[in-house]
């Protein structure tokens, strides 16, 4: 059973639908693969399994994006292979956005893939890494050079994870929320209002279904699917900067910084000022504006040397392919720094 575009189970019913999944599928070897922090996540899951092997082994990698690196994908081929593991194993992958990156590149990859399970435990990976086919690990100091696009067998969204994410982390994957609520126009001042005590489980569904729609008609990014990258131009090359400085900074983090930039450019002001009332533009130095266009002209998502930006028209009408030259992004830098 392949679920739809990976559109996510929820709660019991995801409990439910991966012990259908794993009678199904009857693995040969399971193994759960986990960061420092998500191994405590395991205590709520595992028990909620009636079919889960009870031999199955816990796969654990270092908390952080230092572990979507290929040492780190090599050296789980390596403990792969030394378990037997064949294309009949099974990954589940317990963790945000780095273990879900990570466990789907090494499952697709090994052996020519073999099935995965998201179990997405961040609020960034429920509403948005776990969802839609995307994989990778970062390379040469890049992100996500390498990966594939390839379904999970299943995603289970269980809310009860994020009793234990730090609120950084949770404000993290609010800013993917918002980004979501800017393409489509819907629950934008809503969203912007919402604080960790009022997130429901209606909160999270609105959000994935707006990301599965947009995937289920372009799986592949050739054209639409595209827009989710708002925010994301400039958000990756502060994210890989911030980190190269030593000075890292939360995957949703880096996106706020790129939303500032994109409404900007978009001309939508207001929105950028209503945005900073909540999540203040982070001051950019002048001297990283070289290193962060360099960043950007490397960006995957560009072709023949030229930096494309997703812009809004305005609320929920997102356009793509919007070429920026330098002069236009540094001014936009410039006038959100003097605007603190
Ligand atoms: N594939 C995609 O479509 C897609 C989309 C968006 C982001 N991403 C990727 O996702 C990554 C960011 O995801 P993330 O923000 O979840 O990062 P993450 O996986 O590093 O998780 C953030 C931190 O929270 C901890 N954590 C996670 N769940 C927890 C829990 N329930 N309790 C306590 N601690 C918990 C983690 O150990 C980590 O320290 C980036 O690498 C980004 O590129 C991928």
């Amino acid at each position: 059973m392949k679920t739809s575009h990976s559109y996510p189970f929820f709660g019991s019913d995801g409990y439910d639908g991966l012990d259908a999944i794993l009678q199904d599928l009857s693995p040969s070897k399971t193994f759960l693969l986990v960061d420092s922090n998500t191994l405590d996540c395991l205590s709520h899951f595992v028990p909620k399994l009636a079919q889960l092997d009870a031999d199955f082994e816990i796969l654990e990698v270092p908390s952080g994006e230092e572990s979507k690196s290929l040492e780190v994908a090599a050296n789980l081929w390596s403990v792969l292979l030394e378990y037997g593991a064949d294309r009949n194993s099974i990954i589940i992958n317990v963790g945000g956005g780095v273990i879900g990156d990570l466990g789907a590149f090494i499952a697709a990859t090994f052996k020519r893939g073999i099935p995965f399970v998201n179990v997405p435990t961040s609020l960034l990976a429920m509403v948005d890494a776990s969802v839609g086919g995307k994989n990778g690990i970062n390379f040469e100091g890049l992100k996500n050079q390498l990966g594939t696009f390839t379904e999970p067998n299943f995603v289970l969204i269980d809310l009860d994870f994020l009793a234990s994410l730090p609120s950084q982390e949770w404000a993290s994957g609010h800013a993917e929320m918002l980004k979501h609520a800017l393409l489509s126009g819907r629950y934008w001042s809503e969203l912007l209002a919402l604080k960790p005590t009022n997130l429901t489980l209606q909160h999270l569904q609105q959000s994935v279904a707006f990301k599965a729609e947009i995937v289920r008609e372009d799986f592949q990014e050739k054209g639409k699917r595209k827009i989710l990258n708002l925010g994301h131009t400039t958000g990756h090359a502060w994210e890989s900067y911030l980190a190269e400085c030593g000075t890292p900074c939360t995957h949703g983090a880096a996106v706020i910084q790129g939303l500032h930039v994109a409404l900007l450019l978009s001309g939508l002001g207001d929105l950028q000022r209503a945005l900073a009332q909540r999540y203040p533009w982070q001051k950019i130095e002048e001297k990283a504006l070289a290193p962060l266009w360099e960043r950007q002209l490397q960006d995957k998502k560009n072709t023949n040397g030229e930096v494309r930006y997703v812009l809004l028209e305005e609320l929920g009408r997102p356009i793509w392919d919007v070429k920026i030259s330098m002069e236009r992004w540094t001014q936009a830098v410039l006038a959100l720094n003097s605007a603190l």
